[in-house]
């Protein structure tokens, strides 16, 4: 009754009322102070919906950033629930790369700062706390990435942010009968209400010349067909991590949760026109989350799956008004982009191989999981691969269960080698950090290489970007190990004044205890840096005694992270790595 009762409204709704399509504001330069915040939208008016935003109602602002800038970013964590932000598909030190193992306290301050080693692209930055991944992307929160680079710069493409040049994230949400959103993991099957940008029935006035949307996908669950009305082509120009060679003319663009397209839509001598990008439900394979059917033999088991009436529909994403040009409007398709450098499956220095499952199993297949690798559930206290830096490596993906499953990993970008046996279609030949599995035995092989950061604490994730399926196991860890170490390099030691010993416990929250002991009296400074050399706290600068000393470092009110302790006196100066694991 309840799940018929939101139905009609939404369908009430897609005939009569449109709302301007929301258009994240763009933030630009070094520094992005951001707060993240409960808040509301009159999503239907006169009703109110309890929302999670970053400085604003919903979702947050679009990010724009220039490779080979160093960028410093402040969440100001305003929840009142620890969570992460992780920057999807940017290549940043393990540390900052806001996974699990990095939370933000409610009422606490995170500090991520590195320098932008990314393509030109379309990134987008989201929560990833261990069960908790899901209800704070539903409620909100999330936003792109945009990143600038000199060979992008110089291709005659649309890039007037919210004018010609449009970011869209599609989702879709489960509602109750107050309109409040509903993120326990049972109700999955039901996610019948779709936002674009955090908007319901969208429209956009569009000016009539070649324009370029950045497509997200930033629904828990569902895959996106995306295409024009009477199936109109379009061009495909970059994905998740940057540009194509060359554009791709598609009528038809799955997209699955995390993944990211940039495309250019021609709409040159439309005015007046009202054109749809829609959903092409109706053509999604069975066994994607959205077509009609997932799953083989038996039919599906996802609860309400077969109730949800955007299951296998053909609807409309965004409806775009076609009003005058702008001043400088872009009128032709570029021949070619970039080129992209892929990596050399010559140069391996390993593969590996993932198995997803559970495996096919007798008429009802398991399509509740639970979803795992290798047959085992994510352990945030083993760390299941130790990559040495610099390697170059095969990831092959086997998925025995019924479902398409979108694999994502953290830290680098990846070329896509075979899908099913076959190399993938042309719009896929790029860099990409998401792939999506087919079912039923279907198989994705895909090389990358793990270069520039390694760090032996803190873990980078690979995982399924269906979050249900993320949050209830499966999802795995790696580090990469090897020089250049993590943290400030060690001066080398001149006289030996005092001796520093080994902290403990390591890691710890929030309380350490620093032993040293010193050969004579000396005054002594103990100072807490963060990993990328900022003072954090200074312990202790004052003369003290000769003998064995402990000091205690309480890191309460510290995020999670890597810090490192340094004890000076006279000219000598020792090091320590302290791991704050809350
Ligand atoms: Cu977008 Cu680990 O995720
Ligand atoms: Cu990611
Ligand atoms: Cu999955």
């Amino acid at each position: 009754m309840k799940n018929w009762f939101i139905i009609v409204i939404v369908f009430f709704g897609y005939i009569n009322a449109q709302n301007p399509l929301i258009i994240p504001p763009a933030m630009t330069g070094n520094n992005f102070d951001l707060t993240l915040q409960v808040s509301e939208m009159e999503f239907y008016p006169g009703v109110f919906t309890e929302t999670m935003g970053v400085s604003f109602p919903i979702l947050g602002p679009t990010l724009i950033m220039e490779k080979g800038e160093e960028v410093n970013i402040t969440f100001d964590n305003q929840l009142p629930d620890t969570t992460t932000i992780h920057w999807h598909g940017m290549h940043v030190p393990a540390e900052f790369d806001g996974g699990p193992h990095t939370p933000i306290p409610p009422n606490t301050l995170w500090n991520p700062h590195f320098t932008i080693k990314d393509h030109a692209s379309t990134m987008w930055y989201h929560p990833h706390l261990m069960h908790k991944t899901n209800e704070h992307v539903q409620m909100g929160i999330a936003g792109f990435v945009i990143v600038k680079d000199d060979e992008e710069a110089l291709l005659d493409l649309p890039r007037e942010y919210g004018v010609d040049d449009i970011p869209l994230v599609f989702q879709t949400k489960t509602l109750n009968e107050n309109y409040q959103i509903v993120t326990n993991m049972d109700s999955s099957g039901l996610d019948t209400a779709l936002f674009t940008n955090g908007t319901i029935n969208a429209y956009l006035e569009a000016p009539a010349q070649v324009v370029r949307f950045r497509l997200l996908n930033g629904a828990s669950e569902r895959s996106f067909n995306v295409g024009l009305d009477n199936h109109e082509t379009f061009y495909v120009i970059g994905t998740d991590g940057g540009l194509l060679e060359a554009p791709v003319e598609i009528d038809e663009l799955l997209i699955s949760p995390g993944e990211r397209y940039e495309i250019l839509v021609d709409l040159t001598n439309r005015v007046g026109e009202m054109i749809h990008i829609m959903n092409y439900g109706s053509s999604i394979p069975n066994g994607v989350y959205g077509a009609e059917t997932v799953g083989g033999m038996g039919g599906s088991s996802i609860p309400y799956y077969a109730d949800n009436h955007l299951n296998g529909a053909d609807f409309p994403l965004l409806s775009l008004h076609v009003g005058e040009q702008t001043a400088s409007p872009i009128y032709t398709i570029p021949s070619t982009l970039v080129s992209v450098d892929e990596w050399d499956p010559n140069e391996i220095d390993e593969t590996r191989v993932i198995q997803f499952s559970p495996t096919v199993m007798g008429p009802n297949g398991a399509l509740n999981g639970p979803f795992q690798f290798n047959g085992e559930p994510f352990d945030i206290n083993v760390v299941n691969y130790e990559i040495p830096l610099n390697n170059v490596e095969i990831w092959e993906l086997r998925n025995q269960s019924q479902i398409s499953h979108p694999f994502h990993i953290h830290d680098v970008q990846f070329n896509i080698l075979e899908i099913n046996g076959e190399a993938p279609p042309a719009h896929m030949q790029g860099w990409k950090d998401v792939v999506l599995v087919p079912p039923q035995n279907g198989t994705a092989k895909f090389i990358t290489k793990f270069e520039d950061f390694s760090n032996t604490e803190v873990p980078y994730m690979y995982h399924c970007h269906i979050l249900t399926h993320e949050e209830t196991g499966m999802m795995g860890q790696f580090t990469v190990v090897g020089e250049p170490a993590v943290g400030i390099e060690a001066p080398k030691l001149l006289s030996e004044q005092f001796t520093l010993h080994s902290a403990y416990p390591n890691p710890f929250n929030p309380t350490i205890t620093l032993p040293f002991s010193v050969k004579s009296p000396h005054k002594v400074s103990i100072q807490i840096f963060d990993i990328s050399g900022q003072l954090v706290e200074s312990l202790f600068n004052d003369e003290i005694e000769a003998g064995n000393h402990t000091i205690k470092w309480n890191a309460s009110h510290y995020a999670s992270g890597v810090y490192i302790l340094t004890l000076q006196s006279g000219n000598q100066v020792e090091t320590q790595k302290l791991v704050l694991l809350k």
